[in-house]
């Protein structure tokens, strides 16, 4: 057993105090679905140790990476992710790196692996898009899912059955296609036109592969305000940038909620195919903007500026000497007043409050009994 769990405690007195503070009369957790796993599929941000071990020397794989929680996991934060919180929220414990030969998969597993895309590298090499990170990609995830069940169950109807009290998450996916064309130059305009058909394709693909494989309840978060985040405003700030009510690139998050429209579009369609399924989307962008609108009230002092990071008007430089986790590189006193922990991801505080209001979104149209 890890020593993360010895934190368990603490995070659940936080929370039970949070609750009562400010969810008195809607307190709601997924105990209720009763869930015995999880399959989470995605990027960087749920992310809980695959990619450090394709890359053991990422940054993320050391501290000051997981501070909060006095363990580096490799997850790209202080501390815990929304997975995590969702998990915890479900009963169950957290969720362990498919990667990891150390893992222990009895209640679900994690498939995400930071850096990683819906499009194949063969895809995105035909749009001119070198892959910085992973060579991984969202089909090669949905292949170790079907190898990783056909361990406990044989035929359709057998995994039918087996999986019928199972939660599987299919994103937040697709961020880095975009991120990284983006950083090549390419025009929103036409990432619109070439990438997002294709990029919906395949999560399509991905989502009607899980459901075949036996998924019975699954949710798809879209993409969040990345235009948000201190490296695209470092990177795309312009004097010719347009930016919204809270100083964010508002071409950019257009983008990314053309994005999510699109996902949308995409889920009723497969909906209408599988009828049997509960197939919801998962509103990040939705819990993000709650998150934004209610900043001071949740504690939070500081949005656009990264906790860890040094430079510029975001705390935030793009070289990797001055890269969270890099040797010098600054941590802020209090990461819980900030909700990016490094460039482009949420702190452990964060990820709590928007997991929180995507389960509260999510549970409903989950439709669990009682
Ligand atoms: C698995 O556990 C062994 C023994 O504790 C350790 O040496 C090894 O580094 C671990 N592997 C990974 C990938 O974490
Ligand atoms: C993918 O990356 C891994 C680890 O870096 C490497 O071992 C493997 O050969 C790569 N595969 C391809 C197809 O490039
Ligand atoms: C923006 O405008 C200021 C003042 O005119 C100028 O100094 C600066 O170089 C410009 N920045 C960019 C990125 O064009
Ligand atoms: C969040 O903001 C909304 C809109 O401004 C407000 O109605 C709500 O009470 C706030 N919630 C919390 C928890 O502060």
């Amino acid at each position: 057993m890890s020593s993360l769990q010895l934190v368990f405690p603490l995070v659940l007195i936080f929370n039970l105090i949070f609750i009562i503070q400010h969810y008195s009369c809607d307190a709601q957790d997924l105990k209720r679905c009763r869930f015995d796993a999880i399959y989470q599929l995605g990027d960087s941000i749920s992310d809980t140790g695959n990619s450090i071990v394709e890359i053991p020397q990422a940054y993320h794989a050391r501290f000051p990476y997981g501070q909060t929680i006095n363990k580096a996991t490799g997850r790209p934060s202080d501390g815990l992710l929304m997975i995590d919180y969702i998990a915890q929220s479900a009963g169950l414990p957290l969720l362990e790196p498919y990667e990891n030969p150390n893992s222990s998969f009895s209640h679900g597993v994690d498939f995400s692996v930071a850096g990683v895309t819906a499009s194949t590298v063969k895809t995105l090499i035909k749009w001119h898009i070198p892959l910085p990170y992973s060579n991984n990609s969202l089909s090669v995830q949905v292949k170790w899912l079907k190898k990783h069940l056909s361990t406990f169950c044989n035929v359709k109807k057998d995994c039918h059955t087996k999986l019928k009290s199972a939660l599987f998450m299919v994103g937040t996916i697709g961020a880095n296609d975009y991120d990284f064309a983006f950083f090549q130059g390419k025009s929103i305009e036409d990432v619109k036109k070439v990438m997002v058909p294709r990029v919906m394709q395949t999560i399509k693909t991905a989502i009607q592969k899980v459901i075949d494989y036996g998924a019975f309840r699954v949710v798809v978060p879209g993409i969040f305000q990345l235009g948000c985040t201190p490296s695209l405003l470092t990177a795309f700030s312009s004097n010719n940038s347009v930016y919204d009510a809270r100083g964010c690139l508002k071409d950019y998050n257009d983008f990314f909620m053309y994005h999510n429209n699109h996902l949308q579009v995409a889920l009723q369609k497969i909906r209408k195919k599988n009828p049997h399924v509960r197939i919801i989307y998962g509103d990040i962008y939705g819990a993000l903007q709650w998150v934004l609108d209610n900043l001071s009230n949740l504690g939070f002092k500081s949005f656009k500026k990264s906790c860890c990071g040094i430079g510029g008007k975001f705390n935030f430089s793009p070289s990797l000497e001055k890269m969270c986790g890099a040797h010098g590189v600054p941590v802020c006193s209090n990461p819980k007043e900030h909700v990016f922990w490094d460039g482009g991801h949420f702190s452990h505080q964060a990820s709590k409050y928007l997991s929180k209001w995507l389960i509260k979104d999510i549970l409903p149209k989950l439709h669990c009994s009682t």
